[in-house]
């Protein structure tokens, strides 16, 4: 089907061919687009049925909407999926409207599209670039060939705060793991040419600061120094827009007195400017609209004012662009120009997306290789080993039993960003282990619907399923207990306070114990909880499943029998209470540091300060020796080599971390700071040199006011360590 655009003005094809920059060709159609035209490239509406945001009331809208869309008023949508219903959508302002300037089609893509992978701070743990590099991209695949062109992924955002339900989608605490993992998902997705109909439009978010809320409450308000902007927030985003990332979304939250989607300091100094991203800016949902619910504007009109002038180019549901842009545009000449350069990104991205050569390039039917492979690889990867008392992997010879409410679920375990994936539709535990081990059904955790827009309902009345399960098991040697959280109790909006077991699963766990049976406890979740002491006490075993996506119940399954081994480490710190968040590796030294006598030091007195589990902290199913680091300096850095030994009887990897400290140099640093990683994998006996490099460029430091310093003089250490607790540690003075 030819554009209207091309058909109406009977602009040659080749005119089009003749000025090959993207920039240059959209500039060519803004030349034919009407001021309200150009207001409606801004426009982005949610599709007409699934949401995944607040809708509008009433019933006036959707009429409202099918005019917009008619008129050329709407520039792209989102939560529209499907061949037909894309081609069908895109059909309309093709044929309809009088430039038939396409529309782009955007989507929550986060892990996976019907093929669930691990949710994203479980594939984090694997530490593995390609692996996850991998995994977004057949997610395009999935993805594209459902018509979809924009996925709003990878979530980007540094958090420390486990409560935040949104840590599920995220790469953890680190700004270093956390750059290249958002470097390998923007390749995954965007592929070298965003024009080819198997890649995506990535989107970065959320710019900037959302993992900071204040309390861990989802949409609160979020405090951070300057120095944690700099230095830990905006570092991956910097490194996603280096790795091409095609579009960034603002935040819902505030920081420094006011809404990230007005925040024009940080949109335009450091975004655009320090940065250079020249891409295209989308509001998250109804962003620009609810930062009048924040008190800033005092109505749409202003909203819609402030955030155009801060750089947002898209307005994702909140009606403002469409409701007051024209009378903007027409009132004053600096938002006329503003929404020119909006639409002039706009459409950029769609010459770039090849849509407007063909707006139907991603409905052609296409063969699409079966991912679930992939996720499976990816569930294996994820899994992380917490404790293990010689138990794992479980002896064949093992009778097995299987409960717990995670052991059969086929919808919690898919984890929560799943628009497209159908419900129910993971394999499960007991059916991957079903010829070899007994299953017998437990409590539930929890009871009535489980739903992305609904609160789930916790079982906190009849318990006696466990009774039951743990009597059917009886003659079996082992206890396999499947339990954690349902993917609907991690997410947006559903930040939790308390981290624990629920209270049925606790009852399980505690009766399980008492059978005397060596219990391993597999724990299904989308963000670090909390295992009480007694838990972690009494367990033979503990393995951190995360929420494993489609392919979790075998991944799971050949872990546990030690066919595959535990590949992860932990992304984020594992607190031991919910007193101690927001705890994480990278800290600051304070002036009184401990432990003392007495009680004047920085410290509880009802709680260690140290974590359950410390970030980069996973077990192998063998034993590695770290010996004789030495660290040769040059020009531009230090090359560190240690000798790593496979001291047990298996063959495995092993990831071994280098964190650099740096002390003395007018400014203050975290005692620790991971710069660099490597996977080594050895058969039994194998020893061999590991070496690793740290950059003088790499040490490099922002202060309070963004500016950057190199790491001149004082002391710095380089240690080569299983985790940020252990290791073998270099000193130097500088210079
Ligand atoms: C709100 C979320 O914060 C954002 O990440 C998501 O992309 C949009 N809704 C669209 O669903």
């Amino acid at each position: 089907m030819v554009s209207r655009l091309l058909a109406f003005f009977l602009i040659p094809t080749a005119l089009f061919a003749q000025v090959k920059d993207a920039a240059a060709r959209a500039d060519s159609v803004l030349a034919l687009m009407t001021l309200e035209e150009l207001v409606g490239q801004t426009n982005q509406y949610n599709g007409f049925w699934n949401a995944t945001g607040p809708m509008p009331e009433g019933n006036d809208w959707l009429e409202a909407r099918v005019k917009a869309l008619k008129n050329g008023l709407v520039g792209s949508v989102l939560n529209v999926s499907g061949v037909n219903e894309v081609r069908a959508l895109q059909k309309v302002v093709v044929e309809e409207t009088r430039l038939g300037i396409p529309l782009i089609f955007g989507l929550d893509v986060i892990h996976g599209y019907r093929s669930l992978s691990p949710i994203p701070l479980a594939e984090a743990s694997s530490w593995d670039l390609e692996a996850i590099e991998a995994s977004a991209h057949a997610a395009a695949l999935e993805a594209t060939s459902d018509g979809i062109n924009w996925t709003f992924a990878p979530m980007v955002d540094i958090s420390r705060d486990p409560r935040w339900g949104r840590v599920m989608e995220g790469a953890g605490e680190d700004p270093y793991l956390g750059s290249r993992i958002a470097e390998a998902r923007v390749r995954g997705f965007q592929g070298k040419d965003l024009a080819d109909p198997s890649t995506l439009a990535a989107c970065l978010k959320h710019f900037s600061g959302y993992g900071f809320p204040l309390a861990g409450r989802d949409y609160a308000t979020t405090d951070f120094s300057a120095h944690t902007l700099y230095n830990w927030i905006l570092p991956p985003f910097e490194a996603g827009v280096r790795a091409g990332a095609a579009t960034v979304m603002t935040a819902f939250s505030a920081a420094n007195g006011i809404p990230s989607t007005l925040d024009s300091a940080q949109l335009w100094g450091e975004l655009r400017g320090r940065m250079g991203f020249d891409g295209v800016v989308v509001s998250d949902w109804g962003s620009i609209a609810e930062t009048i619910a924040h008190g800033h504007a005092k109505d749409l009109r202003e909203a819609a004012r402030l955030s155009l002038a801060a750089g947002c180019d898209v307005d994702m549901e909140s009606d403002a662009y469409l409701r007051y842009g024209l009378e903007l545009a027409r009132s004053n000449r600096s938002d006329s120009l503003r929404f020119r350069e909006s639409a002039r990104r706009i459409l950029e991205l769609k010459f770039k997306l090849g849509l407007m050569d063909d707006p139907y390039l991603y409905c052609k039917q296409k063969s699409l290789p079966d991912v679930r492979p992939q996720a499976y690889e990816m569930a294996v990867k994820s899994t992380v080993l917490l404790k293990n008392k010689g138990i794992l992997p479980l002896n064949p010879s093992l009778r097995v039993g299987l409960t717990g409410p995670f052991a059969a679920d086929k919808n919690g375990v898919l984890g929560n960003w799943r628009v497209s994936a159908k419900d129910q539709s993971a394999q499960s535990l007991a059916e991957a282990t079903e010829a070899s081990w007994l299953f017998a059904p437990s409590a539930p955790h929890s009871i009535g619907p489980e739903a992305f827009a609904t609160e789930l309902t916790l079982n906190s009345t009849d318990f006696s399923g466990n009774d039951r399960a743990l009597k059917a098991l009886r003659s079996q040697q082992v206890l396999v207990l499947a339990i954690g959280e349902h993917g609907y109790e991690s997410g947006e909006g559903r930040s939790r306070a308390s981290l624990r077991i629920s209270l049925v699963q606790q009852d399980l766990v505690r009766k399980a114990f008492k059978t005397g049976k060596p219990v391993v406890l597999v724990v299904y979740a989308g963000r670090p909880l909390i295992l009480e002491p007694w838990m972690q006490d009494g367990a033979a075993a503990i393995l951190w499943a995360w929420q494993p996506g489609s392919m979790g119940g075998s991944a799971v399954a050949d872990v546990l029998k030690g066919l595959r081994e535990p590949y992860g480490r932990l992304p984020m710190t594992f607190v031991r209470s919910e007193g101690q968040i927001p705890l994480h590796y990278d800290g600051f030294s304070s002036g009184r540091p401990g432990p003392k006598t007495e009680v004047f030091w920085s410290h509880y007195t009802d709680e260690s300060n140290t974590p359950a589990f410390p970030f980069g902290f996973g077990l192998s199913y063998t034993s590695f020796d770290y010996k004789n680091l030495r660290v040769q300096p040059s020009n531009t850095g230090w090359t560190a080599t240690l000798t790593l030994s496979n001291t047990g009887t298996r063959a495995g990897s092993e990831v071994v971390q280098l964190y650099s400290s740096r002390l003395g140099n007018g400014q203050l640093y975290p005692t620790k700071a991971l710069k660099g990683f490597q996977r080594v994998t050895l058969e039994p006996g194998e020893v061999r040199d590991v070496q690793l490099i740290l950059t003088r460029e790499a040490l490099r430091q922002r202060d309070g006011l963004g500016k950057s310093h190199p790491f001149e003089r004082g002391t710095l250490g380089i240690t080569l360590g299983p985790n940020s607790s252990e290791g073998l540690t270099w000193t130097t003075d500088l210079p």
